[in-house]
C-alpha cells in the first residue's frame, strides 16, 4: 500500500510567481509539485513549457510529477528529463508508441506514469501496467483547473485498484481534476492514492489541513 500524496498543482499558482507557488507547497510541508504542461492541441489550453521547470529545480527539493497533456509526448521527455522532472507521465490517447515513450522515460531513470481521460475503457492501460510506477485516472478533461469532479471515474479507479491487487503490483493511482477533500476521499475509498489538486489546494483557507484531511 503506497502512502498517501497529495501533489498540488503549479496550474493553479499564480502564473506571474511560480516560485511563490513552489513555496506555498513546500509551506504546508508536502514534498509532491504536479506539473500540468498543455500544447493547446491535445488539450484545448497552453500551460508552460520545460523552462519553468528548469527555472524552478534549483529552488526547490520537491518531487516534481510532470504530466504531459500533449499530442507528441515523446518529442518532450529528454526536454523535462535535462529540465529536471523526477516522475513523468504520459497519456495513453496521445499520437505516440506508449510503450516506447514509457521506455525512454525509465531508461533516463525517472519514474513512468500512464494517463487516461475520464471517457478511456481503462482496458486501454492494461498492457503498460508492468512497466510503469504510476497510473493517472484523470477526474476531469484535461485542460482547465477549476472544473467539477467527474464521478463515473470512480468506476476505472475500482478497475485499475482491483488490477494492481491481482497483480501485487506497486504503481501509484493518482487522481487529477476537480480534487477536495470530498471527492479525494471518494477516489481513495476506490483506490487512489496520490491526489492532485490545484484549485482546492491554492484556495485552502489552511493548506495542511486540506492535505491532512486526504492523507490522515
Ligand atoms: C487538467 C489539469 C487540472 C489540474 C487540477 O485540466 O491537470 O486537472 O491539474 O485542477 P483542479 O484541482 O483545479 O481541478
Ligand atoms: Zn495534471
Amino acid at each position: 500500500m503506497n502512502a498517501a500524496v497529495v501533489a498540488p498543482s503549479l496550474l493553479a499558482a499564480d502564473h506571474g510567481a511560480f516560485a511563490q507557488g513552489v513555496r506555498a507547497v513546500e509551506a504546508a510541508g508536502l514534498t509532491w509539485l504536479h506539473v500540468d504542461i498543455m500544447d493547446g492541441h491535445f488539450v484545448p489550453n497552453i500551460s508552460f513549457g520545460p523552462q519553468v521547470v528548469a527555472d524552478l529545480r534549483p529552488l526547490t527539493k520537491l518531487h516534481f510529477d510532470v504530466h504531459l497533456m500533449l499530442s507528441h509526448p515523446d518529442r518532450f521527455v529528454a526536454a523535462f528529463v535535462k529540465a529536471g522532472a523526477e516522475r513523468i507521465t504520459v497519456h495513453v490517447e496521445a499520437d505516440h508508441d506508449v510503450a516506447k515513450t514509457i521506455a525512454m522515460i525509465k531508461a533516463a531513470g525517472l519514474s513512468a506514469g500512464i494517463a487516461m481521460n475520464p471517457d478511456a475503457d481503462p482496458r486501454r492501460v492494461l498492457p503498460f501496467l508492468d512497466d510503469v510506477d504510476l497510473v493517472l485516472c484523470m477526474t476531469v478533461f484535461p485542460g482547465f483547473g477549476g472544473q467539477s469532479f467527474i464521478p463515473s471515474v470512480l468506476e476505472s479507479i475500482r478497475f485499475i485498484a482491483a488490477e494492481r491487487a491481482k497483480r501485487g503490483a506497486k504503481f501509484r493511482l493518482e487522481v487529477d481534476g476537480g480534487i477536495n477533500v470530498e471527492t479525494g476521499l471518494r477516489c481513495r475509498e476506490a483506490g487512489a492514492d496520490t491526489f492532485v489538486a490545484g484549485t482546492a489546494f491554492f484556495k485552502a483557507p489552511d493548506r495542511k489541513a486540506f492535505a491532512a484531511a486526504l492523507t490522515a
